[in-house]
């Protein structure tokens, strides 16, 4: 196995992405878009992380990965460690023990919409589709707004924007442009790598004249299933086998679409899609794309592991979580799990987890405003989502990839057992990220086998700056056993952490 050792300075550059507007994005090392990493299943990866922002403090999370005896190389300031303040370094150093598509963002507020994310994917020796494919093609979904976070956050959670009306993208990427161009050959057939970098939208995804068979999500095999079109909320990743036509007589038009039913309104001129072309032939024009009907984002249990993992139970704990968007009586919107809205504590709760011996079995130990459950080592936990706002909220777990057992309509309201009258799928998708239905519910269901401090919380930015998060403080004792409190950091943290409400 390889060591990937990185040294990547966080630093401020200038770029005009859609060709409309430029301006400052987070890059590394001067540089934006930021490079797509290669890894191979067992390397190691050293990254020296060098804050050099000046007006911000960064962090960095490598969305998917389990982090495996590893959690405090997870990433999110509060959760598992203290924000990287301007000028220092901070040294993320794990192996990479899974395979398929990822991404690596900056997990502080205002951060990785400004730019700081970008995928990676790890290569599977073991490839179930290894001679099935010629070549890989990496596509990146993103929104994309002109201005910048901190100014977008000031005017999100407001007093001036009571009903938490989300800030509209201005723009959909492709790969960070609106001109990608992928050259291909004809009689060939292409993995796709699609990873969806965005801040809020969910996209769908077609070529058109060309079918896909989804191979992938968010890391996990699937048996192959055929589709003309997918869709991946904020943070979802799949992979698709396109094989291409016989001949070279036109170039076709791929399209990411975004999921404007997220949208409170929908600014004039806003174009929701990017464009972008599978090039046979480069004499050939590329054309613009009939327009298309979109299909139900929902309906993907299909896509069965090619492990076959069968579902697992019964459960022994089970952690219901009832969201709501609302007012917390100072005239801005939060969003909320069982009427507390998050509020990232001053010690990462991965040192509350390390220091407190025993006591950390008790969730008070974590402060009341984390929503922390304790999970017991090796025990089969259900999650609970119920949603009673009437949008649609794509959730992820750290640590760990889920079963997804039930999804419920839109305005079924709260999980009932009747849900599962006819049983649970035999072999469950098994994903990281999975959205909720308007006014429905989901429930997912994973082994408590991965000590540490996991965050489980709304992918879409504007929800997880407004609170709605829960902290999984798994297996705390066998925790201690495997971690020790780096003493540095934690009295930087005392020394006062960020919020993410207040100021
Ligand atoms: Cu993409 Cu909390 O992570």
């Amino acid at each position: 196995a390889a060591t990937h050792t990185f040294d990547w300075n966080i630093t401020w550059v200038t770029a005009n992405p859609d060709g409309a507007f430029e301006r400052p994005v987070i890059g590394i090392n001067g540089q934006w878009p930021l490079d797509v990493l290669n890894f191979t299943k067992g390397d190691r990866v050293v990254a020296n992380v060098h804050n050099m922002l000046g007006n911000q403090s960064t962090s960095m999370h490598f969305h998917g990965l389990f982090q495996n005896g590893t959690s405090d190389m997870d990433g999110p300031p509060g959760v598992t460690q203290c924000e990287i303040s301007a000028g220092s370094t901070f040294v993320y150093n794990f192996t990479v023990d899974q395979t398929g598509s990822y991404w690596y963002h900056s997990h502080t507020r205002g951060q990785y919409p400004d730019g700081l994310r970008q995928a990676f994917f790890v290569d599977d020796p073991n490839d179930p589709y290894k001679g099935q494919y010629d070549e890989e093609v990496v596509l990146t979904l993103s929104d994309w707004y002109h201005e910048q976070m901190p100014t977008l956050i000031k005017g999100f959670i407001s007093v001036l924007n009571p009903t938490g009306a989300e800030p509209v993208p201005n723009a959909a990427l492709l790969n960070d442009t609106q001109n990608l161009t992928v050259s291909v050959q004809p009689g060939k057939t292409y993995l796709f790598r699609i990873v969806n970098v965005g801040a809020f939208a969910g996209q769908y995804f077609w070529v058109e004249g060309h079918s896909m068979r989804i191979v992938e999500v968010d890391g996990v095999w699937t048996n192959a299933s055929e589709t003309d079109m997918i869709y991946l909320t904020a943070a979802q990743r799949c992979s698709v086998l396109v094989t291409t036509k016989p001949d070279t007589g036109a170039n076709f038009a791929m399209v990411g679409s975004m999921d404007t039913d997220l949208f409170d309104t929908i600014p004039e001129g806003l174009n929701p899609n990017v464009t972008g072309w599978l090039q046979y032939d480069v004499s050939q024009t590329l054309p613009q794309p009939q327009s298309k009907d979109t299909f139900d984002p929902f309906d993907d249990f299909n896509l069965i592991p090619v492990d076959g993992q069968e579902a697992l139970g019964p459960a022994d704990h089970t952690v219901t979580l009832d969201m709501k968007m609302d007012n917390l009586g100072d005239g801005a919107n939060y969003a909320f799990f069982n009427e507390i809205t998050y509020i990232a504590p001053k010690v990462p709760s991965l040192y509350s987890a390390l220091s407190t011996g025993g006591s950390a079995v008790n969730p008070t130990v974590y402060g009341t405003d984390t929503n922390a459950f304790v999970l017991k080592k090796g025990d089969v936990v259900d999650i609970i989502v119920n949603n009673d706002d009437p949008g649609k909220h794509p959730f992820h777990l750290h640590g760990h990839a889920f079963q997804v057992l039930a999804r419920s309509d839109d305005d079924v309201g709260h999980w009932n057992s009747s849900q599962a009258v006819n049983g649970f799928p035999q072999v469950p998708m098994r994903r990281d990220t999975l959205m909720v239905r308007p006014q429905g519910n989901f429930l997912i269901r994973f082994v408590a086998d991965n000590p540490g401090v996991w965050f489980f919380h709304c992918h879409i930015y504007w929800h997880l700056v407004s609170g709605l998060a829960a902290v999984m403080v798994e297996a705390p004792l066998e925790l201690q056993s495997q971690l020790s409190i780096l003493s540095n950091h934690y009295e930087v943290c005392r020394a006062g952490g960020v919020p993410y409400l207040g100021n």
